[in-house]
């Protein structure tokens, strides 16, 4: 199939054009650099030593998308193009708001102007909010904590209403729970611009020197050594799951939500074991006060995406950490290095 990746040149951008094109997908890149550099697409067209078209230009541009579309003629859209940081949504709603639902709203506007009915979109398990049960299944209630998850949210109940209306849509819901990794090769993986927010980013600094220490925020949560507990997908699993999210859209219509997770949950102290096993390097922790906004533990039931898409995740833990080493390890400064 011929499909349009926003947002292609980020973190689970990258990784999933490699598995698209594994599969003999044509893939078309618009993304606007505002988290990712062209270096990212040098290092995917080397890899693949595939074709990859790419467009600089905003998810909230009618015009830009209409090029594309005219362009590429996609069959399908994956939709990464977004905001992911929880702080900053809170400090600029309207931000989040304008680029994950206009985006979305945008995006939407433009397939309809080009026919293009199947699209695949980033959510995630942060739309769940405060545990009612665990594992969380597709069931479970949203009620999102965050002005971050309120815009996936959001964006997921446009989804529904435009595939509900569109004779043939289909829109897949993607749930992704903690993405963790990098590419066998070494060579593409995670590159935040700032102080990473997320764990295995932060340990990965940590462990090249270029942070001091791991803050471990809190060791008085219900859960058994007290840390919180989340449960971490390997970022080419999580790619994969795109790929058979695209064949589940070739034969079905209507909207549907996908947690994509593994089904298991590990703290931070297993985090930080694991990286020093796959590294051979200590990481100094000190401990912090709880994140706002944290929750103790969270864990995907992913029955469904295996029943319905034929997906399951494949990589162990320690899978996760020694690419995410492998990564850090020969790209000390990300993309810059
Ligand atoms: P990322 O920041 O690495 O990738 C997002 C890409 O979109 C970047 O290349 C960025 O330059 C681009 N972009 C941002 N705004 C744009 C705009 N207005 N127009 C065009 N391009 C734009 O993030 P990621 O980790 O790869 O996440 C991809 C998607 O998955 C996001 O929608 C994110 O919310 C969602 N998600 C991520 C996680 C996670 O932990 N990484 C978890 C759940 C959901
Ligand atoms: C965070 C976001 C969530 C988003 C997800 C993307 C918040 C409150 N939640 O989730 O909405 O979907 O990222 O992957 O920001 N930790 C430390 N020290 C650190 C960093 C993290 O101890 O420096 C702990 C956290 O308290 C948590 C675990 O590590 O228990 C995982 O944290 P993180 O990687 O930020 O992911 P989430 O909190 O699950």
């Amino acid at each position: 199939m011929r499909v349009l990746v926003t947002g292609g040149a980020g973190y689970i951008g990258s990784h999933t054009l490699l598995e698209l094109m594994a599969q003999g997908h044509e893939v078309c890149v618009l993304d606007n650099y505002t988290n990712a550099t062209p270096e990212v697409l040098t290092r995917v067209r080397a890899l693949s030593n595939g074709a990859v078209t790419d467009y600089v230009g905003d998810v909230r541009d009618p015009a830009k998308l209409d090029e594309v579309m005219q362009n590429f003629q996609p069959e399908a859209v994956i939709h990464f193009a977004g905001l992911k940081a929880v702080g900053e949504s809170t400090q600029k709603p309207l931000y989040y708001y304008d680029v994950n639902v206009g985006g979305t709203l945008a995006l939407l506007h433009a397939m309809d102007r080009a026919g293009c009915k199947r699209l695949i979109f980033s959510s995630s398990a942060t739309v769940y909010g405060d545990p009612v049960y665990l594992p969380y299944d597709e069931a479970h209630p949203t009620t999102p904590t965050s002005v971050y998850g309120r815009t996936k949210l959001i964006a997921e109940q446009m989804l529904q209403d435009w595939a509900a209306a569109q004779p043939g849509a289909s829109a897949v819901l993607l749930r992704y729970f903690n993405p963790v990794g990098a590419h066998s090769s070494g060579r593409i993986g995670e590159d935040p611009k700032d102080i990473p927010n997320n764990l295995m980013p932060f340990i990965a600094q940590v462990a090249v020197g270029k942070r001091a220490a791991l803050s471990v925020f809190g060791d008085d949560y219900d859960t058994p050594d007290g840390t919180g507990k989340r449960d971490y997908i390997h970022v080419v699993d999580l790619a994969r799951a795109h790929v058979a999210a695209l064949n589940y859209a070739q034969t079905n219509t209507g909207a549907r939500p996908f947690n994509i997770g593994t089904g298991d949950s590990y703290s931070v102290r297993d985090m930080v074991a694991a990286f020093e096993r796959a590294s051979g390097v200590t990481i100094p922790t000190q401990l912090a006060p709880r994140r706002a906004g944290d929750i103790a533990a969270m864990q995907a039931d992913a029955t469904r995406a295996k029943a319905e898409l034929g997906w399951d995740a494949k990589h162990s833990l320690d899978e996760m950490t020694a690419s995410t080493w492998a990564w850090q390890s020969a790209n000390p400064d990300g993309y810059d290095s």
